[in-house]
């Protein structure tokens, strides 16, 4: 597992969700509560991106059809989706936001949109 700099820490206010990429791997950064999150940018339930996602008490919510996963396990904790996102560990150091890859992932670039064209 290697820390990959992703963002500078003011690129992610708290309460909003951007989306950044470790090399090839599209992730999701979220800042709630003051604490920086890292997860898979597709929702599991449709793949929508949870980077046009919003934030809420609870996690991070799908703006397609609602579904709620939590930041820390990326269980979902609302329905329709069943399945969790993929979570990764996240470090910030002077200003900077670190997401914790392992090579596999920098190199599969990680869960993408299924069945996308092109
Ligand atoms: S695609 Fe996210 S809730 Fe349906």
């Amino acid at each position: 597992m290697e820390f990959v700099r992703v963002a500078r820490s003011g690129q992610v206010p708290d309460g909003y969700v951007r989306r950044f990429y470790a090399g090839e791997l599209e992730v999701a950064v979220a800042r709630l509560r003051g604490t920086a999150y890292a997860t898979s940018n597709y929702c599991t339930h449709l793949d929508c991106l949870l980077s046009s996602g919003k934030l809420v008490d609870e996690g991070i919510g799908c703006s397609c059809h609602g579904s709620v996963f939590d930041l820390e396990s990326g269980e979902p904790v609302c329905p329709p989706a069943t399945e969790p996102i993929r979570t990764y560990p996240v470090k910030e150091e002077d200003g900077e936001i670190f997401v914790g890859v392992t090579e596999q992932d920098l190199a599969d670039g990680g869960p993408r949109r299924r069945g996308a064209v092109g």
